[in-house]
């Protein structure tokens, strides 16, 4: 049904596009370049993955495509809820371990698929509401991000929580009826498990610019703005014959918000235009820098979750398809990563007319998100009438409590008095104008007065 709804809502791709992209297919790739996945999207600054069912990997035929094509893994079941806590309490990684070494033998970076989603929970969590559910998934995301701690190069935190059609507004589950700020919560937790990793929000039916991919939009943005640590949008792509023609420009709208995307599960009905669209998806990643790489929802096609679509790049005996070929070639011309980075939109030009010190001021306050042993701090700080060249913000925690992450700040202390600075890019701010930090703790915090200073 999901499937279903996911082929319907995308675009005929246009006849001129079509064409190209059937002729660069018969075309061998240049001498010069790539003759695998791996090699020709590592020369362009992207990894090209696979998803992986580690029962496989004692599969010759397999293992072999694997290992020569991909450079990224994630696990296709194997790191989800119902797999890594069985019973509340009880984590196994077993598979998930797996997979990571032979991410590491084999030169792969790992995705990590999906610290909370609507579906695959366990039965025990299936059955839970209110602050049990919420306290149950905010410690299912900090032990899977800590057990796997150094070790994935992104998170998909949250995957699944827009609806389909045309609301724009989240799926109904369990989990958002926790309370809608459950997704900004999950983020603040594996930030704070695993500060290395990329965090990502992840979802389907989202190639395009959409009622569903605006919502998307819309909540990275004002996460972006109020400092939760959002850093990737996934993209599933699960594909039929056709692909929106707006996919590109959806990808660039959201690495224009300040975050990376990537291609998360491709995977692509058969048919005559399967190869035109794998190679149009290819070129789309690679025209925006800020696309870091391409992962496809399985290895050959008796492997998909899609059935009897051959929705992937290689038949079951490990042959190349046309799909491949396509894929290749797009890698083999497309643009490298820039290797000096444009400026970053969101980094706002200095202030000319800033200032002097001296005159300036500002406030602040704090609004405290708590569970049992631990809390979440927001603390909103507003320039005085004279705007502000930095500022820093003074709070003493109640004994017992500790700060364990900070986010657009920096935290000199970690109990007792703490004080929070301004980041590079949220000192100067107009008079009036407002910023947050916050920070991540273990304990309660109460009573927090915060005392904010300018310069
Ligand atoms: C699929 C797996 O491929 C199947 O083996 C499993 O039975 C169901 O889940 N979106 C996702 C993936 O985020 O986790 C799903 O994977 C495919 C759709």
């Amino acid at each position: 049904m999901r499937l279903k709804r996911a082929l319907r809502a995308t675009v005929t791709l246009a006849g001129a596009g079509v064409l190209t992209a059937a002729m660069m297919v018969s075309l061998a790739p240049a001498a010069s370049a790539g003759t695998t996945l791996r090699a020709s999207a590592a020369e362009k600054g992207r990894y090209f993955g696979a998803a992986v069912a580690t029962g496989k990997l004692s599969t010759s035929t397999y293992v072999n495509v694997l290992n020569r094509e991909f450079n990224s893994v994630v696990a296709e079941n194997e790191m989800k809820w119902d797999a890594t806590e069985p019973q509340q309490g009880r984590f196994s990684y077993t598979g998930g371990d797996r997979l990571v070494s032979h991410a590491q033998a084999n030169g792969m970076s790992v995705r990590g698929h999906a610290l909370l989603w609507h579906a695959q929970q366990p039965s025990w969590a299936q059955g839970m509401s209110g602050s049990a559910l919420r306290n149950a998934a905010i410690n299912h995301v900090t032990q899977v991000a800590t057990h796997f701690r150094g070790k994935i190069y992104a998170w998909d935190v949250v995957n699944e929580a827009f609806a389909d059609g045309g609301s724009g507004g989240r799926r109904d589950s369990n989990l958002q009826r926790t309370g809608n700020d459950w997704i900004e919560a999950a983020f603040r937790a594996a930030r704070a498990a695993d500060p290395g990793a990329k965090l990502c929000y992840n979802d389907y039916n989202t190639d395009g610019i959409n009622a569903k991919s605006t919502g998307i939009y819309n909540m990275v943005r004002d996460f972006k703005s109020r400092g939760v640590p959002i850093d990737c949008v996934g993209f599933q792509s699960h594909l039929g014959t056709t692909l929106a023609g707006d996919y590109q420009a959806n990808l660039q709208r959201f690495a224009d918000l300040g975050v990376d995307v990537q291609i998360t599960e491709l995977d692509v009905m058969t048919g005559g235009n399967q190869a035109n669209i794998y190679g149009a998806v290819t070129r789309a990643c690679l025209a925006v820098s800020r696309c870091t790489g391409i992962t496809v929802w399985g290895v050959r096609d008796c492997d998909s979750w899609r059935g009897s679509d051959n929705a992937l790049l290689f038949d079951c005996n490990g042959n190349k398809k046309s799909a491949f070929d396509a894929v290749l070639n797009a890698l083999n011309s497309g643009t490298p990563i820039p290797t000096t980075p444009p400026p970053n939109p969101t980094t706002p030009p200095p202030n000319p007319t800033t200032p002097p010190p001296g005159q300036v001021g500002c406030s602040a306050s704090v609004s405290v998100n708590s569970w049992t042993g631990g809390f979440v701090a927001t603390v909103k700080v507003t320039a005085g009438s004279a705007g502000t060249r930095g500022w820093n913000v003074n709070l003493t925690l109640p004994s017992g409590a500790s700060v364990t992450n900070t986010w657009s700040a920096t935290a000199s202390g970690s109990s007792g008095s703490v004080r929070f600075t301004n980041v590079s890019y949220n000192g100067q701010l107009a008079p009036g104008q407002v910023t947050e930090f916050g920070f991540q703790g273990n304990g309660s915090a109460t009573g927090l007065t915060p005392i904010c200073a300018a310069s």
